[in-house]
């Protein structure tokens, strides 16, 4: 294995104590991981019988599993064999003073058609569930997507005993329209008449039982064991609910804050987010359903609308049985704030490192900025849009991080020009590009006044969710805030006519994408960009851009 010598002597800036030559000598010998991806459109691995294509990694849907342990080095060399721009991004991964690997539209130029391009990072100071997909030109709808362990270390103890097995399960919504046909007539007529969510998929396969589907997922388990599923919602539309026939899951993990471990019958997974349950095989051998099912939505037993998996005790001799498990219902919104209100942060359980994942205290935190941030759909020059504070995200040819670098981003944005706190009286696009204080303490307050439900995602950094409100949010609403023990994730859900809160530590320098995760929403432009810096050119606070920095634009 290779060294990498740039690792080891940032840590040895800040490792002066003999308590750490350990953590040093860990950190030091790095594992390098390597991947070769070969992106392409395929109908072969369509889910289901419909002459559909979809991106695939390697002839694979999902793609490849990157499976690694806390700072280990990853390089994911990508080659584009899709007949158009390419970028990865790689949800959760806080790419520490690095957000050159970040793979969005702002920080990195696109891999062109027929060219390949390495992605270098490290999973610093990190565990958890993630996942990665391409991040532009709607391409998510199609697939390319999969997902990504971060494993604890030997040295650091997990807060639960190690399971039989692991598996990922991804679930999301899919629409059976051709990307290409959805984002060119969504930009262009009614937004809500596109890449309409057909089925739920389950690792890019289709529902069990279902006439149309090619495949259905199955995990295969022995009686009497305990399996960490690892579980994201790699959907575009729908938020889920997800549970298991007879089965009851430990919730241990999300988005890599281990939780206070709470079981559950059902868990709601909002786009974009990330959990890990253990699930106790002490049933009678037999088969049982895993579904997933739509909130907001109705649907009954035979609705296509509904992920349905199986999960198959080794010695079981007869199928699924009965009705399938039936869920909370779908429209009561109350429940699922609660149960999000219920996963909190386990506060003495170590992380990454040794020390407890709690001693960072938020009760008492001096906050440095409050955004403010609606999102809504919007209409300009006749074209459907979406926005935030009413500004529409303009996307430029030059990534903003390239822009930032050679000219101090002058010329290509104006910064602050957004408005962090308030609603504009008129809907405009905008190159939105707001400062975060290096070091400060940010906290954001999403709304959302439509009827379904949004979710946001914040690049570079997890945040502490402090709170869930109805109706609208005031001053007077942070009395309401759990600053005790909020978990850290990096991706949240705002319910319909309500908001939510979450506080930011920017301890990480570099160009940030705070964006809805519903993809229509995204793509046409509710996002912005978090522009924290570090005036300070030292290396060891912020990396300079790779050797095989793309230029564009
Ligand atoms: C699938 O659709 C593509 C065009 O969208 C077409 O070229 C191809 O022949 C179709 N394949 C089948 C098996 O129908
Ligand atoms: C993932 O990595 C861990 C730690 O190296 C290893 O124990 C495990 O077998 C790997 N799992 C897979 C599916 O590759
Ligand atoms: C493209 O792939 C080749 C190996 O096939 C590799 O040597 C080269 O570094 C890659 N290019 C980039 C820009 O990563
Ligand atoms: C929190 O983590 C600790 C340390 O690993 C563990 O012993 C404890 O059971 C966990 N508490 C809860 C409520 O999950
Ligand atoms: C598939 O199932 C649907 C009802 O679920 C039925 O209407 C249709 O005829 C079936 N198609 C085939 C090819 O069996
Ligand atoms: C499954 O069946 C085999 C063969 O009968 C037996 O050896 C094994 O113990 C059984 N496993 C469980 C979990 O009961
Ligand atoms: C099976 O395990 C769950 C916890 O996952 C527990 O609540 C339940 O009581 C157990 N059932 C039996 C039959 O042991
Ligand atoms: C199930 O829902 C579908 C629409 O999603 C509807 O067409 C069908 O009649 C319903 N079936 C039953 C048995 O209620
Ligand atoms: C809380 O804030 C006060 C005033 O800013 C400060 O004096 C105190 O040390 C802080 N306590 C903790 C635990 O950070
Ligand atoms: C957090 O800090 C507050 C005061 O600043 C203190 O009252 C509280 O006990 C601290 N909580 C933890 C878990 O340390
Ligand atoms: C770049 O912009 C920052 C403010 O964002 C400013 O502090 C700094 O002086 C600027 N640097 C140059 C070289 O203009
Ligand atoms: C955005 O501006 C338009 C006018 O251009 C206005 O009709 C709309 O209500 C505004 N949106 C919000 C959320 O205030």
């Amino acid at each position: 294995m290779r060294i990498n010598g740039y690792y080891c002597r940032v840590f040895m800036l800040f490792t002066y104590t003999t308590f750490l030559v350990l953590e040093f000598v860990t950190r030091c010998s790095a594992i390098e991981v390597y991947h070769e991806w070969h992106v392409s459109l395929d109908t072969n691995v369509s889910p289901l019988n419909v002459n559909q294509s979809v991106i695939a990694i390697n002839e694979m849907f999902p793609g490849p599993l990157i499976n690694v342990t806390t700072n280990d080095v990853v390089h994911v060399n990508v080659f584009n064999n899709l007949d158009e721009p390419l970028l990865f991004t790689w949800h959760g991964i806080q790419q520490r003073l690095n957000s050159w690997q970040d793979g969005v539209s702002g920080t990195n130029c696109p891999i062109l058609p027929h060219h390949n391009w390495t992605y270098v990072f490290q999973t610093k100071d990190q565990i958890g569930t993630f996942f990665y997909y391409p991040s532009i030109q709607f391409q998510k709808a199609a697939g390319g997507f999969g997902a990504i362990r971060v494993n604890n270390r030997d040295v650091i103890a997990v807060p639960f005993p190690k399971p039989e097995a692991e598996f990922d399960l991804l679930i999301g919504d899919w629409s059976t329209e051709d990307y290409k046909i959805s984002k060119s007539m969504m930009r262009n007529k009614d937004v809500n008449s596109y890449a309409v969510p057909k089925f739920i998929l389950m690792n890019g396969k289709g529902p069990y039982g279902n006439n149309l589907s090619k495949s259905f997922e199955s995990f295969t388990v022995t009686r009497g064991k305990s399996y960490r599923f690892r579980i994201s919602n790699v959907g575009n539309a729908l938020s889920l609910n997800l549970r298991i026939q007879n089965h009851e899951m430990l919730l241990v993990e999300t988005e890599g804050s281990y939780t206070n471990q709470i079981l559950l019958d059902s868990l709601d997974v909002h786009i974009g987010q990330s959990y890990s349950v253990i699930v106790k095989t002490n049933q009678s051998e037999a088969d049982y359903y895993i579904v997933a099912s739509p909130k907001l939505t109705n649907t009954n037993d035979s609705s296509d609308l509904l992920g349905i998996g199986v999960l198959h005790y080794s010695n079981s001799t007869r199928g699924v049985t009965g009705p399938l498990p039936t869920g909370p219902d779908p429209f009561d919104v109350e429940f699922s704030r609660n149960q999000a209100r219920s996963i909190r942060w386990n506060l003495t359980a170590g992380a990454a490192r040794p020390n407890p994942q709690g001693s960072f205290n938020v009760s008492n935190v001096t906050l440095s900025h409050t955004f403010i941030l609606l999102g809504s759909l919007e209409e300009i020059s006749g074209l459907p849009l979406y926005a935030v504070n009413n500004v529409s995200y303009y996307t430029i040819g030059t990534p903003l991080k390239l822009a930032d670098h050679f000219v101090n981003g002058s010329g290509v944005y104006q910064l602050d020009a957004f408005p962090h706190d308030s609603v504009n009286a008129n809907a405009s696009y905008g190159i939105s590009v707001v400062s975060g204080k290096h070091k400060g303490w940010a906290e954001f307050v999403f709304k959302n006044k439509m009827n379904v439900m949004d979710t946001w995602h914040l690049d570079g950094f997890g945040f502490f969710l402090v709170g869930f409100g109805d109706g609208d949010w005031t001053p007077a609403s942070r009395d309401t805030y759990n600053l005790v023990d909020p978990v850290v994730r990096s991706t949240v859900q705002v319910y319909p006519g309500g908001w939510t809160a979450v506080y930011a530590f920017l301890d990480n320098p570099g160009m940030w994408n705070l964006r809805s995760q519903v993809l229509k929403r995204w793509y046409l432009g509710q996002e912005l960009y978090i522009r924290v810096f570090d005036a300070d050119p030292d290396p060891a606070k912020e990396r300079p851009p790779p050797e095989n920095l793309l230029l564009c634009g």
